[in-house]
């Protein structure tokens, strides 16, 4: 299993992980494992098979418990929270409907952060989504996105992308409510996330690389992306959790490329899988910077180690046969 490396710092304090079953909960959890924090993780059903991986991470024996919470209930949410320092607030639902999908997102933001409040929860670190950045239309092109850029949520609205609409008010209404009541929330965007998997089955990211190894269309749309290692986020969320001065809104970006670029890296190391066979015009999408986190300390790993430790993941994981 691929496994930072273990601290031997002194015990750190207690800290909450929503959807600690998740691709990138998983990796939170690992991560904060490794620097000795004692973890509380939340599942919806602790007794799933599902989250066995994570009960099998370096320290977890000793130092984990998964608390069994869902986002739109509060008391469930309350008891895993209280005594904690710090919370990690990644679960999100998958996008299924418009409801299901903005309701648990801001709902379910606004109760994680009532209960960190209620708890006297030192900072909250949220988890966002470039989605909330990305869908501006009238940001400039020629200028890379910051921090200063937020999605118009009623264009998000209005072409139905209820993501990006989710993630932009989940996000926008977390530091409204941080400002309200003195609560310290940080945020974190990533964008989109590839990287090895801990969990069983593969969440929507992973399985749209998995994709791209077995499926050979004839013509492959030619997308524009920029993505980031799942191992990467986990650092960015520790890093702007620990570090003091860590205030606002984080980008977390690493590569910007195109569907063609990701297949011609996996095609030298992998030669024999079913990729596209052609690609449709690509076309440039507006540039984003990390360079608020990476004055914070971050720094990322190069897409080709990223690409070959998901696809070795997937082989172990069954998700290429
Ligand atoms: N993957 C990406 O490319 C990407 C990019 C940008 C941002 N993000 C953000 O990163 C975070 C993690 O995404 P991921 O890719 O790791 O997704 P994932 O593997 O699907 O994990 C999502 C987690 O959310 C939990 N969850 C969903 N609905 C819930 C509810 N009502 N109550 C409690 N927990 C609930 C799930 O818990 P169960 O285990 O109980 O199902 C799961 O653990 C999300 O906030 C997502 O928006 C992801």
């Amino acid at each position: 299993m691929p496994a930072f490396k273990m601290g031997f710092q002194k015990l750190q304090g207690t800290v909450c992980v929503t959807g600690a079953g998740g691709f990138l909960g998983s990796w939170v959890v690992h991560l904060l494992l490794s620097k000795n924090y004692l973890v509380r993780g939340t599942v919806r059903d602790p007794l799933d098979e599902k989250y066995a991986h994570l009960n099998q991470l370096p320290n977890a024996s000793s130092n984990l418990k998964l608390v069994k919470a869902d986002l739109l209930d509060y008391p469930s949410l309350f008891s895993a929270i209280q005594g904690c320092s710090g919370v990690f607030h990644v679960a999100s639902p998958l996008p299924s409907s418009p409801v299901d999908l903005i309701e648990p997102a801001v709902t379910g933001t606004l109760n994680v952060l009532k209960a960190c409040l209620e708890a006297k929860v030192e900072r909250v670190v949220v988890v966002s989504s470039g989605a909330a950045l990305m869908m501006n239309p009238s940001w400039p092109d020629t200028r890379a996105m910051d921090e200063s850029c937020w999605s118009d949520v009623e264009h998000c609205r209005a072409i139905e992308n209820w993501y990006c609409a989710s993630k932009t008010e989940a996000e926008s209404k977390a530091f409204e409510f941080g400002k309200a009541n003195g609560l310290d929330v940080v945020s974190a965007c990533p964008n989109l996330i590839f990287g090895p998997i801990l969990q069983p089955t593969a969440n929507a990211s992973s399985l749209l690389l998995a994709k791209l190894l077995k499926e050979g269309h004839d013509l492959e749309d030619n997308r524009h992306h920029r993505i980031v290692d799942v191992r990467d986020v986990a650092e960015a969320l520790v890093l702007v959790y620990e570090k003091p001065e860590a205030q606002g809104r984080y980008i977390c970006t690493s590569h910007s490329v195109h569907v063609k670029d990701i297949v011609d890296i996996l095609k030298d190391e992998y030669p024999s899988y079913n990729y596209p066979k052609n690609f449709t015009d690509g076309q440039q999408k507006k540039e984003m910077s990390s360079e608020k986190l990476q004055r914070l300390g971050w720094s990322y790993r190069s897409l080709q180690e990223t690409l070959v430790d998901s696809v070795e993941s997937y082989k172990k994981a069954g998700l290429l046969d």
